[in-house]
């Protein structure tokens, strides 16, 4: 077990090598942490597991550590690099990769990433540079980028390589994509791994300023195991206001600091619904959440998006609000948080 969380290592992905000569076992693991306890722990564990097994006289394990970077003070900016697993799968050809991720499901994190993704690609635009933006679904079991940015079809596939869909200037690679939708998925640890490694590696994702990454709801193992396949320059956490969410949002996002995968900013969603008449909010699910959220983990607040019908509606119709109806209020929210996350990068 990797300390602190009941999944195996190998599910991790951590077990690089193993070999076996003469009753003597060779066993080489690399991780990416900032805490020198789990290496020690990983290397007692796994000698007195494997001396255990019969016909082995000898264990010899070798663990590779790689330190990830220090969490960034807010105002400073994220620096360059990547978090967690940084010597792992850098996605080629792509300079940022920022996963959304959420305590509790269905706060919105899928329709934040697209629209997220969207408006950083009209920033990007803005600039002169187009086709800037990618969307890796990691939702593995419950797809739902393909619907909210009109996509579907398998893509095609170019030697080892597979070309990711593409709509409004976004490429997509999702396992929507790649599977019947009346199948359900049974995914063992080991198979999320392989597919998110196959994500980052066999897709030709071409030049990206950025990479956003819709994880599946929780920060739990599937998402460690994420963090730790993918090299992650920060997360994004989405709450909504109520305190049953922002406290769960809270310890999910410890998940992060484990494998020190910086938090750059807590977005809040359905933070309230405004009378279009007379301009006056109703906040449906409290206040607060948001803020508090981001103190707690020590970053920002990037932003507040309201309960609109046109993000219900955009995300039903495949054609997201910020494309939709790019000078709306919904969409300036949205823009404002991709300038806000683009801020925190040093360059
Ligand atoms: N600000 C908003 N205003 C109106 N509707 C919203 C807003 N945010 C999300 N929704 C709607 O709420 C529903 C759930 O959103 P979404 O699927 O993005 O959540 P999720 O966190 O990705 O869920 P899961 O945890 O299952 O992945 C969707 O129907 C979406 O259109
Ligand atoms: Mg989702």
């Amino acid at each position: 077990m990797y300390p602190g969380f009941s999944r195996d290592i190998v599910s991790f992905g951590l077990v690089r090598e193993v070999t076996v000569e003469n009753g003597c076992a060779k066993i080489s693991l690399a991780l990416t942490t900032g805490d020198p306890k789990v290496p020690s722990q990983l290397k007692m564990t796994v000698d007195k597991t494997v001396a255990a097994v019969e016909g082995i006289s000898e264990v010899e394990t070798l663990i590779t550590v790689s330190r990830p970077k220090a969490q960034p003070q807010p105002a400073a900016g994220a620096g360059g690099g990547g978090g967690a697993g940084a010597a792992q799968n850098k996605i080629p050809g792509v300079r940022r990769t920022v996963a959304i991720a959420s305590g509790k499901g269905g706060v919105g994190k899928s329709t934040f990433a697209v629209n997220l993704a969207c408006a950083l690609d009209q920033e990007f635009r803005e600039r002169g540079r187009k086709n800037a933006v990618g969307i890796m679904d990691c939702d593995l079991y419950g797809p739902s980028v393909p619907l909210m940015i009109g996509l579907n079809g398998q893509p095609k596939v170019d030697g080892e390589m597979i070309i990711p869909l593409e709509n409004f200037g976004i490429r997509v690679m999702s396992m929507g994509f790649l599977i019947d939708p009346e199948t359900p998925v049974i995914w063992r640890g080991p198979m999320v791994a392989k597919t998110i490694s196959q994500f980052t590696q066999n897709v030709a994702w071409g030049e990206l300023e950025i990479m956003v990454i819709d994880l599946p709801p929780g920060t739990g193992d599937a998402q460690l195991s994420l963090a730790q396949t993918i090299a992650l320059d920060g997360a994004v956490v989405v709450t909504t206001p109520q305190t049953a969410a922002w406290n769960v949002a809270r310890r999910g996002a410890m998940m992060f600091e484990k494998v020190n995968v910086p938090i750059l900013g807590v977005a809040e969603n359905m933070s309230y619904l405004e009378n279009p008449s007379n301009g006056q909010r109703t906040y449906l699910f409290g206040r607060g959440g948001g803020e508090k959220t981001a103190q707690a983990l020590n970053t920002q607040l990037l932003g507040q998006v309201p309960l609109f019908e046109e993000i219900r509606e955009g995300g039903d119709n495949g054609i997201p609000v910020v494309i939709g109806s790019p000078n709306g209020q919904p969409a300036q929210v949205f823009r404002s948080i991709a300038r806000k996350l683009l801020e925190t990068f040093d360059d």
